[in-house]
């Protein structure tokens, strides 16, 4: 961990009181000067920090800022995690997938404030921009998973992030088949689920959960192309939110993972899916939605009466009917 990143550890600790230089030095068994360093590279990085003659710096209150510190100060248990967060970076998959190939354990989490290459589902780009989102992805090593459990991880995550942001913001965020979280007819929210097969072994070596949430407004608004899709969960900032968000969506998806019964959240993923009983068009044709089995497949019936099960795949579904 890097010196600026336990100061900010330190600072977020410490978020009703100024700390000196001289204090904090010594807590992290550096110099003055490099402590003065760090705290210009965290004002450079968009951190609000004030500080105050004869009594040291501090984190502005209201700040709403990630931090490891700050949201594991919204968690009830560790599950595990090692939770890291970053400034930016290319995208947190990606980061997380290296960690992966490098041996590292389940639970490493990388979160960023944005991502110069977000990447989303069928090879789409997913829009990361900085103080408006939540980009968050988490290694996982879970035992003996075959394919069709690997959706379950997916659609796991899916039921998370809207409880949270429902718990949070009191607003009714919906499911879209698979993994899509809407408000107000807008995605607000998507996973990105990436993982390696033992081929010969039929499991799962390892899945990254790769969530994107777009928390505030864009500063310069969404691309043309998204404009009409795109959503967010507040019109302005508010205090710590991201943090707190950042935990809600951890504890809702570690506890379904941990408890190790992959049917606890069907319920749930059921209530909150805007497709059962509407028309959807799935790969060119329109099938209506009956419901949604415990394996998360979609039971729809087509055109000619037929009744089938979609397991993967898009659908589209007109929002406005
Ligand atoms: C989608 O809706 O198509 C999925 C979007 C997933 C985006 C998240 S943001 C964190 C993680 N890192 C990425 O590059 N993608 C996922």
């Amino acid at each position: 961990m890097e010196l600026k990143d336990k100061l900010l550890d330190f600072l977020e600790q410490n978020r009703d009181r100024h700390l000196s230089g001289e204090a904090m030095a010594g807590e992290l068994g550096v110099s003055r000067t490099a402590i003065w360093k760090a705290i210009t590279t965290l004002k450079e990085e968009g951190y609000e920090i004030s500080a105050i003659r004869n009594k040291g710096y501090r984190l502005d209150v209201d700040t709403d800022i990630l931090s490891a510190q700050g949201i594991k100060k919204y968690l009830q248990e560790d599950y595990g995690l090692d939770i890291n967060v970053i400034h930016s970076v290319d995208s947190t998959n990606s980061y997380v997938k290296s960690k992966a190939l490098a041996g590292v354990n389940e639970g490493y989490t990388l979160i960023a404030g944005s991502q110069s290459m977000g990447r989303g589902r069928r090879g789409r780009d997913f829009y990361s921009p900085p103080d408006s989102g939540l980009y968050m992805s988490i290694l996982l090593r879970p035992d003996s998973y075959d394919a069709d459990k690997a959706l379950k991880l997916t659609t796991m995550s899916a039921c998370a992030v809207c409880e949270a942001i429902r718990e949070l913001s009191g607003k009714n965020a919906l499911i879209k088949w698979v993994n899509d979280i809407y408000i107000d007819d807008k995605k607000v929210s998507g996973t990105l689920t990436e993982g390696s097969f033992d081929i010969e072994g039929g499991y799962l070596e390892y899945a990254i959960l790769g969530i994107g949430i777009n928390v505030f407004k864009p500063r310069d608004g969404f691309p043309e192309e998204l404009k009409s899709k795109a959503g967010y969960i507040y019109d302005e900032g508010l205090s710590d939110i991201k943090n707190r968000l950042a935990a809600l969506v951890i504890s809702h998806f570690m506890s379904y993972y941990k408890s190790g019964d992959l049917t606890s959240y069907i319920k749930k993923y059921k209530e909150y899916n805007l497709c059962i009983d509407r028309d959807v068009y799935y790969e060119g044709r329109c099938v209506h939605v009956i419901d949604i089995d415990d394996d998360c497949h979609l039971i729809v019936r087509d055109s000619e009466g037929r009744i089938r099960t979609l397991s993967s795949g898009e659908i589209s579904i007109s929002l406005s009917k």
